[in-house]
């Protein structure tokens, strides 16, 4: 089954630019560096969860969908787009956000307040609980939710946080397509797609887009910016490629060789900010005018700066540097005090 068969509700504005970063390639004396600007996706401040969405919100509609329900945490890009993409749907949509309400709303949660979901809902406040606890709590109100607008004649949807893998797998594989087509046309083809993972869906995307659509000879480069060990990444995006490849009914699955993560650039845990995040980001900004955000696109950056100062590519490679968007949570009270000094 060709991905571009499948059902789909057009969101975003694609394809996306490609630019080149010059003035990054010159200062690092690194390969042909480009950007891919899916921060530029053009709904609700844009972001990767866009084409993640076009897929999930086709199934809420098969499925006859009148109110959305997502999980996330206050500053999450995914809750932000998936409001976005239910407003502009017109479906109801209420919010189970992990954690305290806080005093203020900035970055992600305040533009979630301006898009006006139906319902907020901040869960799991009380007694410090676990990653794991918090996610179960969560995942138990959205299921509640869900039954009492059941009851009340709505037919519910829950996007997971980060939409479901294989939607992400579409999503990210069509990207590469995308990418291919573009640089195509600048007469030059990818060796090298440098990625954030996050949930791990993008990444898993690019890894099957790479398969499908560069015969293997572009590599796929996930940089973690989640605590979780890399052999365990490894592992659920190994999972998720082989659902994607049966779902697809592709006649050979990826090798899971093909999964190469880096996850030196997380730093202390999700979210917190690193020296390399900084220089990453100020870099891009003062070379290119180009911003990136601390809690995704900043990491990935400070990984693709490290792999070129290691050695890793000679300079005939021609990397793609995937711009997730994210750049509202700079704007986030959490963040406000990373770049005060810069
Ligand atoms: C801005 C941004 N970039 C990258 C990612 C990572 O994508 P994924 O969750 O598919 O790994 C996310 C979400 O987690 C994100 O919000």
């Amino acid at each position: 089954m060709q991905i571009g068969k499948l059902d789909r509700i057009e969101l975003g504005v694609f394809p996306t630019p490609i630019q080149e970063l010059k003035n990054l390639s010159k200062q690092l004396g690194g390969p042909r560096l480009l950007i891919k600007r899916d921060d530029l996706t053009g709904l609700g401040l844009g972001g990767n969860k866009l084409r993640k969405l076009e897929y999930a919100m086709a199934e809420a509609r098969a499925l006859g969908a009148t109110a959305i329900i997502t999980i996330g945490g206050p500053q999450s890009n995914h809750v932000r787009l998936t409001t976005a993409a239910a407003n502009r749907l017109g479906l109801k949509t209420i919010l189970v956000l992990r954690g305290e309400e806080p005093s203020r709303a900035t970055g992600n949660l305040l533009i979630d307040k301006i898009l006006g979901p139906d319902e907020i809902h901040f869960v799991g406040a009380e007694g410090f609980p676990s990653k794991t606890e918090l996610d179960r709590i969560a995942d138990d109100k959205a299921a509640e939710i869900a039954a009492r607008l059941e009851a009340e004649g709505e037919t519910p949807y829950v996007i997971p946080n980060g939409c479901r893998a294989i939607h992400g797998a579409y999503g990210y594989a069509s990207c590469v397509l995308e990418t291919v087509v573009q640089l195509r046309d600048l007469g030059t083809a990818p060796t090298a797609f440098v990625s954030a993972i996050g949930t791990s869906s993008t990444y898993t995307g690019l890894v099957l887009g790479t398969h499908l659509y560069t015969d293997d000879e572009a590599e796929a480069i996930g940089i973690s910016v989640v605590a979780t060990p890399a052999v365990d990444l490894k592992q659920r995006i190994g999972g998720q490629l082989d659902e994607a490849c049966a779902v697809l009914r592709l006649t050979s699955a990826v090798p899971h060789e093909a999964i190469r993560i880096c996850d030196e650039y997380v730093g202390a845990g999700y979210g917190l900010p690193t020296d390399t995040m900084r220089e990453a980001v100020l870099l891009t900004a003062r070379s290119e005018g180009i911003l990136l955000d601390p809690v995704y696109t900043g990491k990935a950056m400070a990984g693709l700066i490290g792999l070129v100062r290691s050695g890793t590519f000679t300079s005939d490679d021609v990397v793609v540097f995937m711009h997730t968007g994210g750049v509202p949570g700079m704007f986030a009270d959490t963040q406000i005090e990373t770049f005060q000094s810069a």
